[in-house]
């Protein structure tokens, strides 16, 4: 199959093109590299020895993805072109909702005017909201969002569910993430985040490999049994993993179907702190601050259906994905810059 990735330099993007190559599939990038650079994807073929059809161009801008899609005639798109910093979309609420909404309107457009019926969509376990108890499951309703950037991703997920009630040949996967993590094996890709990290990964790598002093460990007094906050984490190899069985599904089926895509196996901020001071035998300096606005004591995935209707399921363990983000940032301490 061929399939546009939209914002596919990214970091799950990246990862993701790597999957499906290897998997035999064509892929084609738009990326603005609003927060990524070319050089992922220069990595991805070195790695792969194929090439990628890479354009750069905003997916907003529907001249220009006209013409893409009419020239590509990809068979499915994957849509990450998104604007995904929290506390930044609480400070610039338009331009997160003029970049992610307007994305998702433009591919579909431009998908009815060229015929493709196909579309993966990437969302994320902050639809949950607050109201849902954990282990999440999809047939939880959307619950409350507490920023601008979950609001954009519950709203986009309702816009694609409503166009494929209108098409009834349009097929939809919204994809819910939970907390990605780690990089290819490899060492030459992954996470490169700019400025300071706000996630915790990058954090903890950036505090072993001298960049920041020390990690801030937000709260330390929540009900679980560390005091720390519990997520689910998830090896970005089996995140793209998912997503070649996402889009192989998604050509057998209409409608919309919602799938998350977790490892279902919670640990706290400590086990990840542990973890990596003890697989890569490096020191992560960090100490107990307050809570931070807006997080849940334990979020984590039910991960049945994508067993059960992509027969797939994340093998890659916590020490893994230490290992992994580790190899990585040791070998690229400036991220993609030389
Ligand atoms: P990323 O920032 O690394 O990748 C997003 C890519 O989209 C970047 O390359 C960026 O340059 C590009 N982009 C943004 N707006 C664009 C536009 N208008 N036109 C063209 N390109 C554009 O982020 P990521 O971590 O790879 O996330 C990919 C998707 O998954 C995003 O939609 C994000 O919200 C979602 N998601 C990510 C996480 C996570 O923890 N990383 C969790 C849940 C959901
Ligand atoms: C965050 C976002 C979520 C988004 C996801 C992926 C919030 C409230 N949620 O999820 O909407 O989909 O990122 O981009 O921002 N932590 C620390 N110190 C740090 C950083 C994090 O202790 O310096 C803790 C957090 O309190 C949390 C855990 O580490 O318990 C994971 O944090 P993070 O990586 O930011 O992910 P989420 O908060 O789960």
């Amino acid at each position: 199959m061929k399939i546009l990735l939209a914002g596919g330099a990214g970091y799950i993007g990246s990862h993701t093109a790597l999957s499906l190559l290897n998997s035999g599939h064509e892929v084609v990038v738009v990326d603005n590299y609003d927060n990524s650079s070319p050089e992922s994807i220069k990595r991805v073929e070195q790695l792969t020895g194929r090439s990628v059809t890479l354009y750069e161009d905003d997916v907003k801008d529907k001249v220009r993805m006209l013409k893409i899609m009419q020239k590509e005639q990809p068979d499915c798109v994957i849509h990450f072109a998104g604007l995904k910093a929290v506390g930044e979309s609480v400070q610039q609420p338009v331009r997160y909702y003029r970049n992610n909404i307007d994305t998702t309107l433009t591919l579909l457009e431009c998908m009815a005017e060229t015929g493709c019926k196909e579309i993966v969509f990437s969302s994320s376990a902050t639809v949950y909201g607050a109201e849902n108890s954990s282990p999440c499951h999809e047939g939880m309703p959307r619950g409350i969002c507490t920023n601008p950037y979950g609001w954009t991703k519950s709203m986009m997920e309702q816009i694609l569910q409503d166009a494929s009630v209108a098409d009834k040949e349009l097929s939809v996967v919204l994809l819910r993430y939970f907390n990605p993590i780690g990089a290819h094996e490899s060492g030459r890709i992954g996470e490169d985040p700019q400025g300071i990290p706000n996630n915790l990964m990058p954090y903890v790598s950036q505090v072993a490999v001298g960049k920041r002093e020390k990690l801030t460990i937000f709260g330390d007094d929540y009900d679980t049994p560390d005091g720390t906050c519990l997520r689910d984490y998830i090896h970005v190899m089996d995140l793209a993993e998912g997503h070649v069985k996402a889009v192989e599904f998604c050509a057998h089926h209409h409608g919309t179907e919602i799938i998350n895509l977790g490892t279902g196996q919670p640990y706290s901020v400590l086990d990840i702190v542990n973890t990596f001071q003890q697989v890569n035998d490096v020191k992560v300096a960090y100490e107990i601050g307050p809570r931070r606005a807006g997080d849940l004591p334990a979020v984590y995935s039910d991960v049945h259906k994508a067993e059960r209707v992509l027969g797939w399921r994340a093998k890659r363990t916590l020490a893994d994905m230490c290992r992994d983000s580790w190899n990585w940032q040791k070998n690229n301490p400036n991220g993609y810059k030389k």
